[in-house]
């Protein structure tokens, strides 16, 4: 059974709704020079306006690229959006399902669904995040709400593609708040998430699925979290947008 020794861990750095080209440019620079671990994938996440400058900064390194957004028709009148074929060739991840995408932008486990087959059918590999909020967890719901979120997604993949994408787990309590989940919750949580894909594709296919934890994951408590069994890596949004704390959290990851 892949452990987290046999899963390659993975890092993403999610910028969010930050940096200019110029300054996107600047960022991966200076990550570039930090010579991360080459055991860890890195993804860059830049927003939409700097996919292409900041995936030329990375060209021919180990460094990959991702998208925070997409659209799953494939062209048409969608003012706005982007396809995932617009995608392709720049970036090899897609964020989807974000709570910020969930909660401000009314995002539902349907659009997850399609947005997840589609970034698939392109060649591309989703990391699909999933969470609950602190109402849900103080109600005791954090089990039901991670189920309903994980398995209406992965009911619709194929084996093969469920065992390639990436899920990040991230408590919408957790995100940008500077109070990140216990090593503990992040760790039942992630294994409860596993337990969820390998009652729909089974534990083979789930024990291929890597995933991240997410929310205000720092330089400072990053060791304890990315130790743990079964926490394949991380999705950094405030911490990665300084390039040696983001260094030091791949550095933990490796
Ligand atoms: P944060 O964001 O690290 O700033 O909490 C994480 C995320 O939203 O992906």
């Amino acid at each position: 059974m892949p452990t987290n020794q046999t899963r390659e861990p993975i890092v993403a750095a999610n910028w969010k709704m930050n940096t200019t080209p110029t300054e996107g440019t600047t960022l991966a620079r200076e990550i570039l020079a930090q010579h991360l671990p080459s055991t860890v994938q890195v993804v860059l996440c830049p927003p939409a306006t700097s996919l292409t400058t900041v995936a030329q900064v990375v060209q021919g390194t180990a460094i990959s690229i991702g998208a925070q957004h997409v659209y799953w028709e494939t062209s048409g009148a969608f003012t706005g959006e982007i396809s995932v074929s617009m995608l392709a060739g720049i970036a090899s991840y897609v964020i989807v399902g974000h709570s910020e995408r969930r909660r401000l932008f009314g995002e539902t486990d349907r659009d997850v669904q399609l947005k997840t087959q589609a970034i698939h059918l392109a060649g591309l590999t989703p990391i699909v995040a999933v969470g609950e909020s602190l109402e849900e967890r103080d109600s005791g719901h954090t089990h039901t709400v991670i189920r309903r979120q994980v398995s209406s997604v992965f009911q619709a993949l194929t084996p093969n593609e469920a065992g390639s994408s990436v899920i990040a787990y991230e408590p919408v309590w957790a995100i940008g708040t500077g109070r990140n989940a216990s090593p503990d919750q992040a760790q039942d949580a992630i294994g409860w998430i596993r337990e969820t894909v390998a009652i729909a594709h089974g534990s083979d296919v789930a024990d291929r699925v890597r995933i991240q934890y997410g929310g205000s994951v720092t330089s400072e408590n990053c060791v304890d979290l990315l130790r743990r069994d079964g926490i394949d890596g991380a999705l950094v949004g405030g911490a990665s947008l300084d390039a040696t704390h983001f260094a030091t959290i791949v550095l933990a990851a490796a």
